[in-house]
């Protein structure tokens, strides 16, 4: 057998104590698996005198993150503190320049900062691998990477936050109201510490940027995510959607058009018969689809210790095997700089407002959408008892731009006692 691979541990949150578990408990399946013993020789956190329920005390304690990535017995920077910047940023850079492996979970930091970090591991000989920061336990990195590298990818799309595809789920089955999904999610403890990463779409934007940058050979381009969260989203619309035979999902999709790299985190209609369409609860889906292998769908867990840990084991046992991709699946000098395009794809879209309940007020709407260039698709104006009227327009396919142009015309009228609601009905 060869000699082990030595591990030092930054971050010992949930993910780390359960990193610690799998490498205490299963040694022998890894080293028989990998043909080498893997090791944690160091570990690193805030707080040294928490109970992990974990055993630390045969490893040495380091509380400098930076130091512990430098030290000499260290082969593989395991970064599991979170955050874009810092501690994570510095010891991830530390552990590179001095041509360590690292894995992380970090998609923050690799959303922001990918290129930089992937161009360095190039550099210095070094592999930086990320399979646990993008939809917890499902090994979609690896099948972007490696199973489907013989594909042109056509299209991706995700629900890739599951504490969003809780509440939604939530406020459907238990007609809760937005709020009351939110405080549920909260009180279960599901929430980021900052809530908005996470209803505000950008936890999953940062895992669609990633996904993206693998998919279409392109430089991370977070900046380049429309993004959209979950919270103008009510009951009301919950309920128009299902009436109509869809479901409302936080949907991530990338494609490449002709126009530039499309990425999109947003609230979208897809059929309740689709994959996506019946995902409950936390957990996350991921569609890929490439010219050869056409549509596949993988399904699970999306965060929690035990998923979250056996991506981030399945990255060090690569790296314990001797395999070393690229960051992104093709070296980082080869990735092209992708030209943003927000929101090209025509689609249909559900639209929902309330009207002043007067002569002529749907003429008006209906005029906004026609010089838009808009065609209705279905309408209904459903029963009131105050003096405004709830209304609801399905389009046919039409562009984001075109249908902000309207809505745009719409609130000029006069006629408008909220503002519309727009989602996409995405074609899954
Ligand atoms: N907050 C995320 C989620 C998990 O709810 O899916 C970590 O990315």
């Amino acid at each position: 057998m060869s000699d082990p691979l030595r591990l030092g541990i930054a971050g010992l949150g949930t993910v780390g104590a359960g990193v610690v578990k799998i490498v205490r408990q299963k040694a022998n399946l890894l080293a028989t698996r990998t043909g080498r013993p893997i090791e944690i020789v160091a570990v690193s956190a805030r707080n040294r005198d928490k109970d992990r329920g974990v055993r630390l005390s045969d490893y040495d304690w380091v509380d400098d993150p930076v130091a512990l990535a430098k030290r000499d017995d260290v082969d593989v920077l395991v970064e599991l503190m979170g955050g874009s910047d810092g501690p994570a940023k510095a010891a991830t850079e530390a552990a590179l320049a001095a041509g360590k492996d690292v894995v992380t979970a970090n998609k923050a930091m690799l959303a922001h900062h990918g290129q930089r970090l992937a161009s360095l591991a190039e550099e210095n000989d070094a592999v930086l691998r990320f399979e646990a920061a993008v939809a917890g336990g499902i090994p979609v990195i690896k099948a972007l990477t490696e199973g489907l590298s013989g594909n042109e990818i056509t299209r991706v799309m995700g629900v890739m936050n599951g504490t969003c595809n809780y509440i939604l789920t939530r406020m459907e089955s238990a007609g809760l109201s937005y709020r009351e999904a939110f405080d549920e999610a909260h009180d279960l403890g599901y929430l980021e510490a900052d809530p908005e990463l996470d209803v505000g779409g950008i936890d999953a934007g940062h895992k669609l940027a990633l996904l993206a940058s693998i998919a279409y050979g392109t430089q991370v381009a977070f900046s380049g995510v429309t993004m959209e969260g979950i919270g103008k989203v009510s009951i009301d619309d919950i309920r128009q959607a299902a009436d109509m035979g869809y479901k409302i999902k936080l949907l991530g999709v990338a494609r490449m058009t002709g126009r530039g790299l499309e990425q999109r985190m947003t609230p979208c209609l897809v059929p309740q018969t689709s994959p996506l369409g019946q995902l409950e609860g936390g957990t996350n889906m991921v569609v890929i689809e490439g010219d050869m292998v056409g549509q596949i769908t993988l399904r699970g867990p999306g965060a929690g210790e035990g998923p979250t840990a056996s991506a981030v084991m399945g990255d060090v046992m690569d790296i314990a095997r001797g395999l070393r991709i690229p960051t992104f699946g093709k070296p980082a000098s080869a990735l092209i700089e992708a030209q943003p395009a927000k929101m090209v794809t025509p689609a249909p879209y559900y639209l929902r407002m309330r009207l002043l309940d007067k002569p002529g007020a749907l003429a008006k709407i209906a005029t906004a959408l026609g010089e838009a260039g808009i065609s209705i698709n279905r309408m209904r104006q459903y029963d009131h008892s105050s003096d405004t009227a709830p209304v609801l327009i399905v389009t046919h396919k039409t562009t984001r731009d075109a249908l902000d142009r309207a809505i745009g015309a719409m609130s000029t009228t006069g006629v408008l006692s909220s503002d519309p609601v727009a989602l996409r009905i995405e074609q899954v």
